[in-house]
Parts: C-alpha cells; structure tokens; sequence
C-alpha cells in the first residue's frame, strides 16, 4: 500500500461490491485482471440486474398495456413498477413525469422536439434564443443546432474556464428576456465538473426561461433530488448507473407533459385514432410511442433498488475519496495535465488528462495491454478539447467498485506508457 492511500476515509466495502460484478474478475491479455476504469462511459452491472433481465425474460415476457392474460399483467406490473421506483429515486413529485426513452440522448432530443412543434408560451422561433454550454455532450449540443436551425432561434453559450469551470461572468448576457431555455450538464462527462446548478436556474427563472439538465454524469453517483433542483426536465440514461443499455429517462414538470406536444407518433400513445385526426394518451404514455423497452426498464428498477440498498450518499462519498487520492496521484506523473478541474472540490469521478505529448490513443493502447481499461478521444465533448487546443484526452473514470489500488495501477501504467514512449 502506498503511503497516499492510509487515511483515505469514506470508501465503501469493494470487496464485497466486487463479487456482485462478475466482469470485474475477468482477465484480459494472459491474465492480467481487468483495471475497468471507463464508468463514465458506461458502468458495469451487478448479478442482481443481470438476474432481473433473466427473470424477466424466462418468467413473464409479454407486451405491455394491452394484454388480459397472466404474464402481460405480470410485465406491466414490471414495467410499471420500475416507473415507480425511478420516480421515488428522483424524488419526483408524480410517477406521471417520469417518461422512459431509449437513452440521454433520446431525452434530450424529446424535449428540443416537444418545444419547436409547440404553440405560445413555449414556442422556440426566431425571436427567442437557445442557451446551453461549450461543455456539453455533444448529445445536449446537437438536438439544440437542429432545433435552432428549423425555427431560426439564436444559440448562444457559456464559455469554459481555464480550470474547467463554467464561465458565468456573463450570465446576464447570456440569459436574457428572449431565452426560451437553458440547457446544461450537470457534471461534465469529459471533465467531471460539477457546475453550480442554483446560480443558472435563478437567472433563467428570473427571465422566465425553462430549465433542463442532463444528469447523465450525475444520476449514477449522488442524490438525485428533482425537486430540490428545480429544473423543469431532467435527463439521464440508465446504463451508466448500473443498468442495461437501451433505457433512458426524461423527468419533465407535469404541468409541462401536460401541455406540450408528442413527438413521436404510433401505438400507446394514442386514445383515440380516426383516419383524419388522433387525441393523445396523459403523459407519460403520450411520449411512449410503440413497444418500450420492457426488460430494459426492469433492469433499470433492479438497478436503482441495488443503487439505493447501498445509498447514493456513500457511493458519492466513496467516488469523492477515490477522486481526491486519484488528483494528487495523477499529478505526480511527469509531463500529465489533468484538462478540468485540478482539485477534488466540485468535481465528480472523472479525470481527463493529458500526458506530454504523446497522442492518447497510444496511451490508452499501452494502457489495455496492462489490463486497465480508460476512454481516450473527445468523449463526444468536442467543443471542450476545441477550447484547450488540443485533439483528445484521457480519461480515467471511477465508480462505487473502483480502489485505491486501481489507481494506483493506472499511475504505474502511466510510468510504464512514458518509459516505452521514452
Ligand atoms: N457519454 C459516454 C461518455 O462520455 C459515452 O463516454
């Protein structure tokens, strides 16, 4: 153990998380234990949720909503259900405002396509503006560019710190009676800043403008509270918190659901169709169009309930301590410039640097022939690596299974990346 590591405080019980995650065990290149370190990009997933997907799908398959018979019952109490725990892991105020979607991205897209098919107060058209971040995913950047170019809306942006913080200086400038909405990340995927959600909401609630946040980066890794922050949408995707893929989440304001308009048209979300017209199912149904995905949801109730028997506050206080020892280790390698934030404060469990100048797709090849496994490239954050001029990064991200002893092994690796690249 390394002297760093004594008095590292707050971690969780890995060993025993560990078990729980059967492709932690694996090994990769003759033997060498997997070091996974890529949680930002997606997580792994525990026993108890594989388990759920393969209940699911051996006990009680069947299509949702429509069936009279035992099993389609039994897979729209499941689906259902995992409504249900999704909003009590929120803390929404009604099951009725949680809408599942495919992933991020598809929310993201739901909400800039809810706001430019609709009428007054909420039409975007060329006399409003569009705020986002230079820090996005490019997922809370592109649905905005399509929706900005289809109505003429203005899109303007917060710029990014030379630490990586957001630049709010002027935030007045940029949110202005004219904004329809402001649209940001709640932690960067590519730095892991946390941004100062209460400042930006003020502001856009001042000038009457919607507020929406891509919580991708945040909903696996601390209390996710939708009441206490005041948005009006939220959007996260549940493979990156210990679910499967293919299941997303779009928190919207009821009131919100209730007045805007489908965006996808088809089956379930209908109540009545004629050859001319169509009236439309509540919410969320009116956003469900076609079969959804039913194991994936049931998969993502398993994970929020394994979650959530551990307690986002341990796992957040856990990633806090890996991130902090993680900071000072990285930056004890020769020639490594963390892109981001360089303190453990305001940040979550994600570290992207640089390493000299040796390109990151080799550091990360020398990196997955020791085992340990990192993202290298933009991180689909172009505009973030535009903004400090340089091509890509890497990045290490770390989860409620990451140790101490992982970072270590990702410094040593990194020495070892320096000595072959002499
Ligand atoms: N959004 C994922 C990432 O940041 C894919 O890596």
């Amino acid at each position: 153990m390394t002297d760093a590591r004594q008095g590292l405080s707050g971690l969780l019980d890995t060993e025993a998380i560990r078990k729980d995650f059967p492709i932690l065990g694996r090994t990769v290149h003759d033997g060498k234990k997997i070091v996974y370190l890529d949680s930002a990009a997606t997580s792994q997933k525990p026993r108890q949720v594989l388990d759920a997907l393969n209940e699911y799908y051996e006990r009680h398959n069947a299509n949702v909503h429509r069936g009279v018979y035992t099993i389609a019952e039994e897979a729209t109490a499941l689906y259902e259900g995992a409504r249900d725990k999704v909003a009590a892991f929120i803390n929404a105020p009604s099951r009725n405002e949680v809408i599942f979607t495919k992933n991020a991205s598809e929310s993201l897209n739901l909400v800039a396509n809810m706001l430019g098919w609709a009428d007054e107060p909420y039409r975007v058209d060329s006399d409003t503006e569009i705020v986002t971040t230079e820090m996005e995913h490019h997922s809370n950047i592109v649905p905005w560019q399509l929706l900005s170019q289809r109505t003429g809306a203005k899109l303007k942006w917060f710029g990014i710190t030379d630490d990586g913080r957001l630049d709010l200086s002027n935030i007045d400038e940029i949110i202005t009676e004219k904004t329809k909405i402001v649209t940001f990340t709640l932690v960067s995927n590519i730095m892991g800043t946390i941004n100062p959600v209460e400042q930006i909401i003020r502001r856009a609630q001042q000038v009457g403008a919607l507020v929406c946040i891509d919580a991708s980066q945040a909903a696996p890794h601390m209390v996710l509270d939708v009441q206490a922050l005041q948005a009006d949408f939220v959007a996260f995707t549940g493979h990156k918190m210990v679910g499967p893929t293919g299941i997303g989440v779009l928190w919207g304001r009821q009131e919100l659901l209730e007045d805007l308009p489908p965006f996808l048209g088809g089956g379930e979300m209908i109540e009545t169709v004629s050859m001319h017209s169509s009236t439309y199912a509540p919410a969320p149904y009116k956003f469900e169009a076609g079969t959804p995905p039913i194991a994936q949801a049931v998969g993502l109730g398993a994970a929020v309930d394994y979650l959530s028997a551990i307690g986002m506050e341990n796992i957040h206080r856990h990633e806090q301590a890996i991130t902090e020892y993680a900071v000072k280790r990285l930056l004890e390698v020769p020639d490594l410039r963390i892109i981001g934030p360089s303190t453990a404060v305001d940040r979550g469990a994600t570290i992207s640097f640089t390493l000299g100048d040796i390109h990151p797709h080799d550091v990360g090849q020398v990196l997955d022939e020791q085992g340990i496994a990192v993202r290298v490239g933009h991180h689909c954050a172009r505009p973030v690596c535009l903004r400090y001029g340089i091509p890509a990064t890497t990045r290490a991200s770390f989860y409620l299974y990451s140790t101490p002893a992982e970072v270590d092994a990702l410094v040593d690796g990194l020495e070892h990346v320096r000595n072959f690249f002499g």
